[in-house]
């Protein structure tokens, strides 16, 4: 893979930090994206380059197309090639609301990561993509599209136009030999999750088949697979990695 350049949205810390440290160790040159926190991400980028991979890291709002552009531009300048794999990861806030709290704005907030960023990006990136006549789009969604959580619709929502939006990709982009595939995660415990406790862990466990709390490199693996020249007959697809937790829409 390493004549590839992948953007992870959202990786200096997390699933994106993880996804893009696998996708490095197999040789992709990888952007380290954030809005904030430029010092995690430089970390993320030192950690890839000490482990002998290429990596830059790349401040934008992603739900900003300015910044979007921004974006792409530094990466064709940096890598003097363009990004053929595009992993749709970064997230905002999660607010859990009722449905006397949620507001049409919190529904627009979880929908500018989920529906906004992705188009905002595919549109930077498929020009190429279909000039190479090879791409790899990779949607992180969730399993809470299968759960339907309560007092969480503005998320649970948002997420589930992931399922059409990569199908409705998929058959637009096959022909140009373009796969567009999502990952569902189960509860991933990154750094925002803080000390899990053992009570929430088992709480959640409860009912799995396989039975521990999903890794970040549970993710980054599938994502890893989904990304290379071996996946080139899979797309479409919505693929839960939760343990098997749930099984599927
Ligand atoms: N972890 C789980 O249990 C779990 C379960 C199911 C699904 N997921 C999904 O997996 C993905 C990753 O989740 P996570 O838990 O790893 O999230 P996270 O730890 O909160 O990381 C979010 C990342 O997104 C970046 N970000 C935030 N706003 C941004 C913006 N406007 N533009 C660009 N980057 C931005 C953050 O950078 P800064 O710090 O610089 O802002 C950070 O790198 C999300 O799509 C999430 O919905 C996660």
């Amino acid at each position: 893979m390493s004549s590839k350049v992948a953007l992870v949205t959202g990786s200096s810390k997390g699933l994106g930090k993880v996804i893009a440290q696998k996708l490095a160790e197999a040789g992709v040159k990888v952007i380290i994206n954030y809005s904030n926190n430029q010092s995690r991400a430089e970390a993320v980028v030192r950690d890839i380059q000490e482990h002998g991979g290429e990596a830059i890291a790349i401040q934008a709002d992603i739900t900003d197309k300015k910044d979007v552009e921004k974006l792409v531009t530094v990466s064709q300048e940096t890598f003097q090639q363009p990004i053929n794999i595009l992993i749709n990861n970064a997230t905002g806030p999660q607010p859990e609301l009722s449905l006397e709290e949620v507001t049409w704005e919190d529904y627009l907030d979880q929908l500018h990561f989920t529906v906004k960023a992705p188009l905002l990006l595919v549109k930077e990136v498929i020009q190429s993509m279909k000039e190479n006549q090879w791409g790899r789009i990779i949607n992180i969604g969730s399993e809470v599209v299968e759960l339907g959580n309560s007092d969480f619709s503005n998320y649970v929502t948002a997420k589930s136009a992931v399922i059409g939006m990569t199908r409705s990709w998929a058959n637009e982009l096959g022909k140009h030999d373009i796969t567009v595939n999502a990952v569902h995660p189960g509860f991933t415990p990154v750094e925002r999750h803080g000390e899990v406790t053992e009570a929430s862990a088992d709480n959640y466990i409860k009912g799995l088949p396989l039975n521990r709390l999903g890794k970040p490199e549970d993710i980054a693996y599938m994502v890893r697979f989904l990304a290379s020249d071996e996946a080139e007959f899979v797309t479409g697809q919505n693929i839960n990695v939760n343990g098997g937790h749930t099984f599927g829409v």
